[in-house]
């Protein structure tokens, strides 16, 4: 897989302090405050996302671009969503597209392909610990990553930041 890091792409993740994001196939919390920071973060871009992660969600995103990935051929959407069945083909659809921003949604599995390729990294770090998940982030590497800015807030006795990393200097020759 390509270590080809992207401008106009970005990674968008909730997390506890172990990594944890997600628990028989659902979020494991609700904080009302962040699905509107992911909203606000996502609108009118193209959101990349596993078919479980697909298939988890209540509702579709108004105002965002679907790209589904499947290892099954004959899986399909309506469209406009797309189907990919390759990382490769929708790291082809980003460079085709450079004037468009594209985030990935998860989940961890999608998360873990193309967390090199991505330019920014924006976590809602939860402080607390979630022992019933099953799915999570993969580790990276803190020296990659430079922190842009950080807001600390609280909801549902549960306390949380959102952090917006960008990719740091000295890997820029890689960026297209
Ligand atoms: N906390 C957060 O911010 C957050 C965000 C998103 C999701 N989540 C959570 O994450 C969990 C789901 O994550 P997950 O890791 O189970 O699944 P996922 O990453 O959403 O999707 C995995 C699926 O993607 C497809 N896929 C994987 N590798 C592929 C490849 N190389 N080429 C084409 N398709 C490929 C496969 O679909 P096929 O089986 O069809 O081949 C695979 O089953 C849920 O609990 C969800 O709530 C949390």
């Amino acid at each position: 897989m390509s270590k080809q890091v992207y401008n106009n792409l970005g990674m968008i993740v909730a997390m506890g302090k172990n990594r944890e994001i997600g628990y028989n196939n659902q979020l494991i919390w609700r904080i009302k405050e962040d699905l509107t920071f992911f909203k606000n973060t996502t609108m009118n871009s193209h959101v990349i996302m596993g078919r479980n992660t697909y298939n988890s969600m209540p509702k579709n995103l108004p105002g965002r671009q679907y790209i589904v990935l499947s290892q099954n051929k004959e899986y399909t959407l309506e469209k406009p969503k797309i189907v990919c069945h390759s990382p490769e083909e929708v790291l082809k659809i980003i460079s085709s597209n450079p004037t468009e921003n594209f985030w990935v949604i998860g989940g961890g599995v999608i998360y873990k392909i193309f967390l090199p390729n991505v330019s920014s990294l924006w976590i809602t770090e939860i402080d607390s610990t979630f022992p019933l998940a099953d799915t999570y982030f993969p580790a990276y590497n803190e020296q990659e990553w430079t922190e842009q800015s950080c807001m600390e807030k609280s909801e549902n006795n549960l306390i949380f930041r959102h952090k917006c990393l960008k990719r740091v200097k000295e890997q820029e020759e890689n960026i297209r």
